[in-house]
Parts: structure tokens; sequence; C-alpha cells
């Protein structure tokens, strides 16, 4: 059978699914009600479904309160969500399968093979990974053409950008669909090509990277290097601050795929990145990296390490 084609008429683009109801699951699956699509979210973990219901509400609830959103349009948005814990049964009706799941390469090549099974014959399936080649997990599946990166920002309600890329095989008509499809979502679409790190993650890692290391060499302290960043180069937050927030294991795993994809010494991990991941200062999920976290507490606060 030929599972390449678009067959857009019969899979209607309203009915999405969602794979994997963590951090970015919830907020994919929030963003897509909230335009009035219908959405599936799953998770094998059961309970899980239940916290992202909880997390979804929670933040309609400030939506409201920010005036943003009407009561019953909250409503109506949550209505959109139907939830599963069974994948063959969650992406039956689907149009477009986004892939949210743990970062685990052997477990996204097992879910794009049981996809490409049990998806619809058409069904576009994509996949919010950060860093895993799209063109592996392509290979997985036997509709390569119909597989393609869609790269949400955390957190996905409040962030405008969609880093959609392009697998080797991924059809022009299906990045075309997904750019019009991101622009619906009041998103703003960004193709590129997949070679490793994408964009957003190949320029971000290795400055986050050089930040550790000036902080390594004894160059600058923690608040000195974040703070030329911030009011030197208006960025929100800086460098470092970012780390600890996207988790100093994740910057870790993707200056690896950087390096091992490249072979180029320029993305190797700095050593002192390397020791606090083994030491297990992940920052904040950890409650230390190169900030404190506690639980109540918003002031920024060097760890003890870097006083
Ligand atoms: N967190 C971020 O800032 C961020 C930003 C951009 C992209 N991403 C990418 O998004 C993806 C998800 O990241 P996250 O931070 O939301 O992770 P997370 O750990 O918060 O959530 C992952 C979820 O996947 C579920 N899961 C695991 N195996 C599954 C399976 N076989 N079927 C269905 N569900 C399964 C887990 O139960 C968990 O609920 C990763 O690929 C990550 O690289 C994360």
């Amino acid at each position: 059978m030929n599972t390449e084609n678009l067959t857009n008429n019969n899979l209607p683009l309203t009915n999405i699914s969602v794979i994997g109801a963590g951090t970015m699951g919830n907020g994919i699956a929030h963003v897509f009600a909230q335009n009035g699509f219908k959405v599936t979210l799953i998770d094998v973990n059961a309970p899980q479904l239940e916290k992202a219901l909880a997390t979804i509400n929670k933040n309609f609830d400030r939506q409201v309160t920010k005036g943003s959103i009407t009561e019953d349009q909250k409503k109506s948005a949550i209505d959109n969500i139907t939830t599963s814990s069974d994948v063959a049964d969650g992406v039956k009706n689907a149009g477009l399968v986004i892939e949210a799941a743990t970062e685990n390469i052997d477990l996204k090549l097992k879910i794009f093979k049981q996809l490409d099974e049990v998806a619809p014959v058409g069904c576009i399936l994509a996949t919010n990974t950060s860093s895993i080649s799209i063109t592996k997990i392509a290979a997985a599946t036997k509709r390569p053409g119909l597989v393609i990166g869609m790269h949400f920002m955390n957190p996905v309600p409040v962030m405008k950008l969609v880093e959609i890329i392009n697998g080797y095989a991924t059809k022009k008509e299906v990045t075309d669909t997904i750019v019009a499809l991101s622009r619906q979502l009041g998103k703003i679409p960004c193709a590129v090509n997949d070679y490793p790190g994408f964009i957003a993650n190949r320029i971000l890692m290795p400055m986050i990277n050089e930040a550790i290391y000036s902080l390594y060499e004894g160059v600058a302290g923690v608040e000195e290097i974040d703070t030329v960043m911030k009011l030197g180069m208006a960025h929100p937050m800086g460098p470092l601050q970012l780390a600890d927030f996207i988790g100093l294991d994740v910057c870790h795993s993707i200056l690896k795929v950087l390096h091992d994809g490249f072979g180029n010494p320029k993305y190797a991990p700095c050593p002192l990145l390397v020791n606090m991941v083994t030491a297990g200062k992940l920052g904040a999920k950890s409650g230390e990296g190169f900030y404190i976290y506690t639980p109540g507490n918003k002031d920024l606060v060097v760890s003890e390490r870097f006083k």
C-alpha cells in the first residue's frame, strides 16, 4: 500500500493527536485546542494525563484572568481535548500526529514504527524532538515523505516560534501544510533542514557552552556573565540561567549530538558542565545549577559553588 500520499481530503487536519503529555505535550495540546482543533492527548502513563489536564486548565485560567480569552472560549477549548493511554486508539482519526515523548532515540524510533502501523494512511507524523535526526526517525517508517520536525518552544502557549525541520525525504507539500498550520495557531514558522541541532540548538548551545567555559576559566562570575548578555545583547535572561531552565543534562546531551554529528571539537561540552551533570546539579529541576532554586523564592541566588 502506498502510504506516502497526502490524503488531506479524507483526513481532516482538524484532528490532531499529541503523543506525550509532559511539559511540551500539554502546551501543544493547549494551543491546538484553543484554536478550534480536536485534540487527542496520549500518554502511556495515565496519571500524567490527569496532571496535564490540570496544568492546561490552570494555564487557561491564567489567560482568562489576563483577559486574553473569555470563560466561554476556555470551556470550548477544554471541550476540544480528549485523552487516551492507548496509542493505536488515540491516533485512529488523526490527520496529524505530533510526538512529544521523552527525548530518547530508541523510544522515538519505536513510537514512529508503531505510528506508521496504526496511524491512518496519509496521516502526517511530526516530532517535537530538540535534537534527534528527523531523517533517522523518518527511516523507521514506510512514509518518510510524511515525517517532519515541528519544534515548539517552551512554554508553548507563549512562545511564537515553531522551527519546522525537513528530513531528507520530507515532501514539499508536507512542509507547506505544516507551515500553514503553524500560522493558523498564531505562531511564526521557520523551515530549516535536518542537520545536527537544526538552527535553534546549533546556535544556542555553543553560546551556552561558551558562557560555561568563561565561568570555568575564571573570566567572570555567574552574575557578570548573565548580566553582560542580558543588558549588552538584550537577551531576556542570561545564558547560565537559561541553561539552568533548560536542564544541564539536556544541554549536555544536545552538545554531544552536535559534537558527534559534526565531529568538530568546538562543540565538545565544557568539563565544568560535564562535572555538574555527573554531580546531579541539573539546574532548576534539581534545585541547583548555576543558581539555587528554592520553592516560593523567585529571587536569583547564585549557587555557593560559584560565589
Ligand atoms: N522541555 C523543553 O523545554 C523542550 C523544548 C523543545 C522541545 N522539547 C522536546 O519535546 C519532547 C518532550 O519533552 P518534555 O520536556 O515535554 O518531556 P517530559 O518528560 O515532560 O514529557 C514526556 C512525556 O512522554 C511520555 N511518554 C514516554 N514514552 C511514551 C510513549 N511510548 N507513548 C506516549 N507517551 C510517552 C512520558 O510519560 C512523559 O509524560 C522531547 O523530545 C524534547 O526534546 C522539549
